[in-house]
């Protein structure tokens, strides 16, 4: 596969940074992800780079996400996406951790290496360790040519384009969108109704609009961020489906505000972390539209009965009062969630970046891709 670079995708195109102008680009990138991929007639998702036929993905027990950074927390959507859609455990790890613990390989599971740049030197490692011991790896890989890719042989593409700025927006989110693709895909070939596997294709081709509603949403997130930028620690806090989601959240504020943020199952706050809570202190909420809404709704009003400011980032409607800023997102298939509650965070840290004036497409101590140990 070759992909035609235009010679805008390295120009700012009127954006003040590439990361304002990738997390613009997300809509059609999105649906660049998607093109070719849908199948209406048969409700599911075609993927021929994986090289799996029918069988061979019926054979598929388990599968397991690898990558770095935001590519793991990419890989843990992916893993609440699989199980979901496909119900065959899943589960993600630090492609780091992963090669150095002498790995059981199981030859009945799917490895997936996550990668934007197709570099990254712990997700190299982890795909030759797997290849070495004769497990099944696939690469979900932005950079077609690049060395995952190579060592992988085969996988999907992310068609995201070009990133440039060394916080990850619009690769993340196809990453994620490759992975509801496979979990439709593991789901067709077993139990999942071509009813459902509708719905979730129609959810898919729903995206590119409702994430360009997202960032419509712009002025409105900035305001949020200019009232919590001098905020010194932040929570992000979700579950289930929203965990992943607040991992990234927090990940991207502290990467590029310098802020300190740490992410948080929600119900682990009162086992601990509930002690920080106070004025100075706010929490970032992912509250989905989805069974356990009620358990969020009494995440928020915990953190509220210790006066701790509380920041929701929810599609569901939610009791007036219970949180000091609430910043919406449509409403989709219960299951794509995360996809789209991720936006508005990436708009938030961006936002708080801005507003401590930081160096948003170069954080200091960091690299866009990390070819060393
Ligand atoms: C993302 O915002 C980070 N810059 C970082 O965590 C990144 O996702 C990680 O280093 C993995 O990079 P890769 O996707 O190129 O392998």
């Amino acid at each position: 596969t070759t992909v035609d670079l235009a010679a805008d995708d390295y120009e700012l195109g009127g954006h003040p940074d590439f990361m304002r102008k990738e997390m613009a680009e997300q809509p059609e990138a999105v649906a660049r992800a998607l093109r070719g991929r849908l199948d209406e007639r048969f409700a599911t998702a075609h993927l021929g780079g994986l090289g799996l036929d029918p069988m061979a993905l019926r054979a598929v027990r388990r599968v397991k996400f690898l990558g770095c950074g935001s590519a793991y927390y990419a890989g843990q959507m992916g893993a609440t996406l699989v199980e979901e859609l496909a119900r065959i455990p899943a589960d993600a790890e630090p492609a780091s951790e992963f090669r150095y613990r002498n790995p059981v390989v199981d030859p009945d599971a799917l490895y997936v290496a996550i990668s934007q740049s197709g570099e990254t030197l712990d997700t190299l490692a982890a795909v030759q360790e797997l290849r070495r011991k004769g497990g099944r790896v696939i690469g979900a890989v932005n950079v077609v040519g690049s060395a995952i890719a190579r060592e992988c042989g085969s996988g999907v593409f992310l068609h995201a384009g070009p990133e440039v700025s060394v916080a990850s927006t619009k690769a993340l989110t196809n990453m994620t969108v490759s992975f509801a693709m496979l979990g439709l895909l593991l789901g067709r070939v077993r139990d999942l109704s071509a009813a459902s596997g509708q719905r979730i294709v129609s959810g898919l081709r729903a995206l590119p609009a409702q994430i360009e509603e997202i960032l419509t949403e712009d002025a409105r997130v900035q305001q949020v961020a200019k009232r919590h930028a001098h905020a010194r620690h932040m929570f992000f806090l979700g579950r289930v489906r929203g965990w992943p989601v607040a991992r990234e959240g927090a990940q991207k504020l502290k990467e590029i505000s310098y802020v300190h943020a740490e992410a948080y199952q929600s119900a682990e706050l009162k086992h601990g972390p509930l002690a920080l809570i106070d004025a100075d202190m706010p929490s970032v909420v992912v509250v989905p539209h989805d069974e356990l809404l009620a358990k969020n709704i009494g995440t928020m009003e915990q953190i509220r009965a210790r006066g701790g400011p509380v920041i929701a980032v929810t599609n569901a409607e939610i009791p007036e009062g219970l949180a000091d800023e609430v910043i919406r997102v449509p409403r989709g298939e219960p299951e794509l969630d995360p996809i789209l509650l991720t936006i508005p965070l990436q708009l938030l840290a961006y936002h708080i970046a801005a507003e401590l004036g930081r160096d948003i497409d170069k954080p200091r101590n960091l690299a866009k891709s990390v070819t060393v140990e």
